[in-house]
Formats: C-alpha cells, structure tokens, sequence
C-alpha cells in the first residue's frame, strides 16, 4: 500500500472552550487528508497536510456541473478517553458504490482508511470530550478538470476533513416537526438518489427553506413518480412505529442506504422488536395514526442519530405524534446506539474501530 506523507503545520487554530456551542460543521480542525487522481498515475500521493484553501481554475468541472460525492461519519470520545469510530469501512464502501453511479473512479478503501487514521492520529485532542459531541469526519471527491464539456472528468481530488460538531439540530434529542413535501420531489428511479452527491442536497434546499418559514425542521420526500410514497427525509431515512412494529422504507435505489438505519434494523431485531421493510404509503401513515396505530416516528442518520418527529404536515393536516415527545422505542434505540458508538455498551456487531 502506499505510504501517506505528513506535512507539518505551522500554525494552530485555538480549540472550542464552550463544547456545547460548537453547532454542526462550522469549525475545523487544523489537518486534512488528501490524495489525487489522473488517468496515468491513478490515485496518488496520500497525505496528512496543514487545512488548506483550494486553487481552481473557474472552469474546474465540480463547480458547473456537480460531479462529486463526499460521505459523513463521526469519531466517538471514549469515557476512557480513547477514541473509536462507528463502520467507517460501510461509509467507504458506500462512497465508492457512489463513485460509481457519479462516473468517478474507484479508490482503495484501506488507503483512504490509513488515510483518516493518520489524520486521526494526529488531530486526537480535536475529538471532543463532552457526550453528545463528536468530531465529525467528511470524505469527499471533486473533479478537477478545468474544461466545460459534459462528460467525466480526468483529474480528482480526494480529501478528508474534520468539524468538531455538537448535535445535528439544535434542539438535540428533542422532536422534529417534518413538513412532508407534495410538490418537488428529491429522485427518481434510475437517478441519483441512492449516492451521496452534492446534486441531490441542492435538489432538496429549496423545499428545505418553504417547509423552514412554514416553521418545520426539514422536509419528508415522497417518491417521485407517484409522490404517494415516503423516501425519507434530507439527511435521514425514516422509521415508524405501528402497532408496535418498525417499519421503514425499502431500500429502492432512490433513497439513501443510511449506515444508521441498517445498524437500528439489526439492533432493533437483536432487541427483540419486529422490523420491516416495505413500501409504505403517507395515507397509510395518517390512516394508522387516525385508528390509534401510529405509535412512534423517527427519522434514523449519522449527523441525526436517533431523531424522534413530534409532528408530520401533510395534506393540510398536522399529525403530532406520541403526543410530540419522543417514545420509547427511538429512546431505547438512541441509547443502545450511542453507547455502542461511544463504548459504553458492548458491541456484539464488530461495528466498533477502536484506534487507541
Ligand atoms: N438520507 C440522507 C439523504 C442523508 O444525507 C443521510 C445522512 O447521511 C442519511 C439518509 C442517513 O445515512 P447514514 O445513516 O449513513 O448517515
Ligand atoms: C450525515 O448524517 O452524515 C449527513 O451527511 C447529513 C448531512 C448532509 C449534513
């Protein structure tokens, strides 16, 4: 495998006081990961170098037409102190299923893995100490050709950086209200749905902001042929609770195949509740909830983690649900989650990459 070259800062950025006021991926730390890729070296030059601007030519391709793809995981704070990540080799594995579909060539997972254990290593009082926050790590690859015609680019750029980052909404574990979107729809079949790309996050923004002023969280997409049928929502898949089973979305090339929501289907059955996957229809959703079926929903990410929906708007009706306070299932899921991921309970699904 190739060596990864470390490049040494010489000046620091001032770490967080105030951890419980980091927000969500507004800081960074002090080192990144990064590695090229040209048609006759392939992917080379791994290195841990000093955070850094880029230089692009105006013309560099990822700016006009968006072939990129990045990915989001976390690095966990032991009580320990030692640090651990959560299947940082699915989210690799899942970059390169993305790298695929976006025409970008495949990399070598356990140099982007040496990779992010290097910067790792040498980033560790970044990971922060209180619960709840984590050192969020985004992988993400760029074409950097300088040219306008539409087709795949020559030249890449592979980096990893990292935000030491408090909860995903700023309400913590507190219930999300969810506008479910009726007019824009986020993909479709045979597009670009189930990859991780910047195209389907700008696809979703707009809706994002008309469900903000109507004063919901985010936005809960149906599908986009028939727009009858729940997807998931901007940055997690969704899970409901009926008659005391959970069900979900099937995995159908348009939504996202979340890391999280496989590790709840399998911890979910390992705890003795019934799952299943399936298609499933917001009438039937609003059905269940009017006949007193409707126990729980919540939506399931790696940003989000376990997140409980107090309320769903659709079709002119706002559903609360579980009396808009989060049930007990998503508690009980939310807390076997995290102590695995932050080794407090033990990990009977080798889940757990424990780095010191
Ligand atoms: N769906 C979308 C659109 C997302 O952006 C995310 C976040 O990564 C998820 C689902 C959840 O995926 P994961 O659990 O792998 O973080
Ligand atoms: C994640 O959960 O890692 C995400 O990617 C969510 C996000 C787009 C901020």
């Amino acid at each position: 495998m190739q060596d990864i070259r470390f490049e040494q800062a010489t000046s620091f950025k001032q770490k967080p006081q105030d951890e419980s006021k980091m927000g969500f991926g507004k800081l960074f730390t002090d080192y990144m990961f990064e590695m090229d890729y040209s048609v006759e070296k392939g992917w080379h030059d791994p290195r841990v170098v000093p955070y850094h601007n880029f230089s692009m030519d105006p013309a560099t391709s990822v700016l006009h037409y968006g072939q990129e793809i990045f990915e989001g995981m976390k690095c966990y704070r032991r009580k320990d102190g030692g640090l651990q990540l959560f299947r940082p080799r699915d989210n690799f594995a899942r970059m390169n299923r993305s790298a695929e579909r976006m025409a970008i060539p495949q990399f070598d997972e356990d140099v982007a893995m040496a990779g992010l254990e290097k910067l790792l290593e040498v980033e560790k009082d970044w990971v922060p100490h209180t619960q709840g926050a984590t050192l969020y790590i985004r992988p993400t690859i760029i074409a950097m050709d300088a040219m306008l015609g539409v087709h795949a680019a020559h030249t890449y750029k592979f980096y990893i950086i990292l935000s030491p980052s408090g909860a995903y909404y700023a309400g913590g574990l507190a219930p999300v209200d969810i506008y479910v979107e009726d007019k824009y729809v986020r993909a479709v079949r045979g597009g670009i749905g189930f990859a991780k790309t910047g195209g389907n996050y700008a696809a979703s923004i707009r809706a994002g902001e008309i469900a903000e002023e109507k004063g919901y969280t985010q936005v809960l997409w149906l599908d986009g042929v028939e727009q009858k049928y729940v997807e998931e929502v901007g940055a997690m898949n969704m899970m409901f609770v009926i008659d005391g089973k959970i069900v979900t979305p099937m995995l159908n090339g348009s939504i996202l195949p979340g890391i999280t929501r496989d590790s709840i289907l399998k911890l979910a059955k390992h705890l003795g509740y019934e799952t299943e996957e399936r298609r499933i229809a917001i009438q039937e959703v609003f059905d269940a909830a009017h006949a007193g079926h409707l126990n729980e929903a919540f939506g399931t990410g790696t940003a989000a983690v376990v997140s409980p929906v107090g309320a769903l708007c659709w079709n002119g009706e706002k559903l609360i649900i579980n009396n808009g306070e989060i049930g007990p299932i998503a508690q009980k899921l939310y807390d076997t989650l995290t102590g695995i991921q932050y080794g407090e309970l033990k990990d009977d699904f080798g889940w757990v990459v424990k780095l010191n």
